[in-house]
C-alpha cells in the first residue's frame, strides 16, 4: 500500500457508542470556543514584538519593527486566516470527527501527509501553548504587583528567554540568581503552575471546562473594551508618525509573529465529534469567530500605536504597559487582570485540543494505543491529557516567548497550506461527498489560502525555520519505524 493511501470518508464519520466522546457542545458554545481560542498572548503579548522588533544582545537584528503599521499586518493576517477557516470549514462540517487537520489531510492527500500534519499540530498546540502560559506569567505578575506581591525575579523568568533578552536588568538574573551545579536557577514557575492547574480541569471533562471558558471570554470582550475606549481617549497622533518606520519588511516580519494572535479558530475543529449537528454548528463557529476576533484586533492596533511611542510597545506586558506609560495605571491594572484571564481560556483551549489529536492519531494505529484510552467516567482521553500537560508545563518553565511563537507559527502556517491544498483536492477525488459547506471559488481561495500562508512563513526568522526542519526529520523517523508498520489503514484494519 502506498504512503499516500487515503482513508476513506466514511470511515472518518463520527463512531458512537461506549468508545466515543460525549456530545455535548451547540453553536453557541463553538463561537464561545473559538474566541476563547484565538484572543490571548498574540494580542495581550506577541503584539509588542511585532510593533518594536526584536534585538539580540549582540545587536543581531531578529525581525525588524513593524510600527504602528502593524495595523495592516493584522488586515492582512484577517485575509490570509479567512482564506484558510474557509478551507477549514468545508472539511470540518465534511468530516465531523475529532482531530482537525489531521484528519482531513488523511481522506485528502494520504497517510504520510496527514502524520506531518499531525505533527506540524503539535507544534501549534503543545508547543503553542507553553508561549502561552509564559505570556500568562508576564501578565500574572505585574497584576500580583498590584496588591504589593513580589516574586523573587529567578522563579518568574524562564532560563531561556534570560539568556536570549537584550534588557540588561532581565540579563543581570544571570549573576544574581541562585545556583545548582554552577548553573542560574531562573524557573517560570506560575507559568508551571498554571499548566498543571488547567489540565486538572481538563480531567473534570468537557461540559465543566466549556462553562468555565463561556465566563472567561466575557471578561476578556470586556477588558479590551476598556483598553480601546480608555486609550482612544488619550491618542497622541504624533505615535502615527512614522507610520512603517522599516516598510513592507517591518509589515511582513510583524505579520509572521504576530500570527499567533490568530491562531485557534481552527482548534474548535478538533471538537467535531463532541459537537452536536456538526455539520451546520462547524462552519458558524470557525468563520463567526475569525471575523470577530479580527475585527477586534485591528481596533486594538490603532488605539495601542496611537497611545504610546510603539518602541514603549517591548514588553512582556505591552498593552498594560502602554496604558501605564499614558499615567492610566489604573486601566492599565484592570488591562491585567483581563489578560490573566484570557490567556487562561487559550490555554484551556489547546490544552483540550492536542489529547484529542493524539487520540485520533492513536485511533489510527499512528501512535501507541495507550494514548487513545478514554476514561470510564469522564469519557476524557485522560492518559494524552497527562502527558500534554506535563510536557508543556516543564517547558514554560524555561522557554523564551518569541523563539515558542516564532516555532509554533512556522508549524501551524504549513498545517494551513496543506489543509487549503487539500480541499482542492478532495473536490476532484471525490466531487459527489455532500458538502453542507462549500468554499466559494475553489480555486482562487484554495491556491491564494495556501500562497499567503507560505509566503507568511518566509517572514520568519531563520532559526525557525532551522528548528522546523529538524522537527520534521525527528517526525518522519517516529513515522518509518513505528506508524508505517502500526497504521490500521495499512494493516487492512480499515478498508
Ligand atoms: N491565538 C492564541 C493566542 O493569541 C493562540 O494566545
Amino acid at each position: 500500500m502506498s504512503l499516500f493511501a487515503r482513508k476513506p470518508i466514511a470511515d472518518l464519520q463520527p463512531v458512537e457508542g461506549a468508545h466515543s466522546l460525549k456530545r455535548a457542545l451547540g453553536a453557541g458554545d463553538l463561537v464561545m470556543l473559538a474566541i476563547g481560542a484565538v484572543i490571548g498572548a498574540g494580542i495581550f503579548s506577541s503584539i509588542g514584538t511585532a510593533a518594536a522588533g526584536e534585538i539580540r544582545p549582540d545587536g543581531t537584528i531578529i525581525r525588524a519593527a513593524a510600527g504602528p503599521a502593524l495595523i495592516l499586518s493584522f488586515v492582512l493576517l484577517g485575509v490570509v486566516c479567512g482564506l484558510a477557516a474557509l478551507c477549514y470549514a468545508e472539511l470540518a462540517a465534511m468530516i465531523p470527527q475529532a482531530g482537525s487537520a489531521y484528519a482531513y489531510s488523511y481522506a485528502t492527500l494520504g497517510e504520510l501527509v496527514a502524520w506531518v500534519i499531525g505533527w506540524d499540530l503539535i507544534l501549534e498546540y503543545a508547543v503553542g501553548n507553553i508561549a502561552v502560559a509564559v505570556a500568562w506569567s508576564g501578565y500574572f505578575t505585574s497584576f500580583m504587583s498590584g496588591f504589593g506581591v513580589a516574586f523573587p525575579d529567578w522563579l518568574t523568568h524562564g532560563y531561556r528567554a534570560v539568556t536570549l533578552s537584550s534588557d540588561p536588568a532581565v540579563r543581570a538574573l544571570l549573576d544574581t540568581a541562585p545556583r545548582l551545579g554552577g548553573i542560574p536557577v531562573l524557573l517560570n514557575l506560575p507559568a508551571f503552575a498554571i499548566v498543571m492547574l488547567v489540565t486538572w480541569v481538563l480531567l473534570l471533562g468537557v461540559r465543566e471546562s466549556t462553562r468555565a471558558n463561556n465566563v472567561m471570554v466575557v471578561v476578556k470582550l470586556l477588558v479590551l473594551g476598556l483598553f480601546v475606549v480608555v486609550g482612544a481617549m488619550n491618542i497622541d497622533t504624533a505615535n502615527y508618525v512614522p507610520f512603517a518606520p522599516n516598510g513592507w519588511t517591518g509589515i511582513h516580519q510583524g505579520a509572521a509573529i504576530v500570527f499567533f494572535a490568530y491562531i485557534g479558530f481552527d482548534a474548535i475543529s478538533t471538537a467535531a465529534e463532541e459537537t452536536k449537528n456538526p455539520q451546520r454548528n462547524l462552519p458558524i463557529g470557525i468563520l463567526g469567530g475569525l471575523a470577530i476576533c479580527t475585527l477586534i484586533y485591528v481596533v486594538v492596533g490603532i488605539v495601542a500605536t496611537g497611545l504610546v511611542p510603539y518602541m514603549e510597545l517591548r514588553a512582556a506586558d505591552p498593552l498594560a504597559r502602554a496604558l501605564e506609560v499614558a499615567g492610566l495605571e489604573t486601566a492599565g491594572w484592570i488591562v491585567s487582570f483581563g489578560a490573566v484571564v484570557s490567556i487562561t481560556a487559550v490555554l484551556l483551549v489547546f490544552q483540550y485540543g492536542q489529547p484529542r489529536i493524539f487520540f485520533a492519531m492513536a485511533r489510527d494505529g499512528l501512535l501507541p494505543a495507550w494514548a487513545a484510552k478514554v476514561s470510564e467516567k469522564r469519557r476524557v482521553p485522560h492518559i494524552t491529557t497527562w502527558a500534554t500537560g506535563l510536557v508543556v508545563a516543564f517547558g514554560a518553565l524555561v522557554a523564551d516567548e518569541n523563539e515558542i511563537y516564532d516555532l509554533t507559527n512556522i508549524g501551524t502556517l504549513s498545517a494551513f497550506a496543506i489543509v487549503c491544498i487539500g480541499v482542492l483536492v478532495l473536490r476532484y477525488k471525490e466531487p459527489d461527498r455532500p458538502r453542507p459547506f462549500r468554499v466559494p471559488f475553489v480555486w482562487v481561495v484554495s491556491l491564494a489560502g495556501a500562497f499567503a500562508c507560505f509566503y507568511t512563513m518566509l517572514g520568519l526568522p531563520r532559526t525557525a525555520w532551522e528548528r522546523f526542519g529538524l522537527w520534521l526529520l525527528l517526525g518522519g523517523l517516529i513515522y518509518a519505524f513505528y506508524g508505517y508498520r502500526h497504521s490500521q489503514l495499512r494493516r487492512g484494519q480499515i478498508k
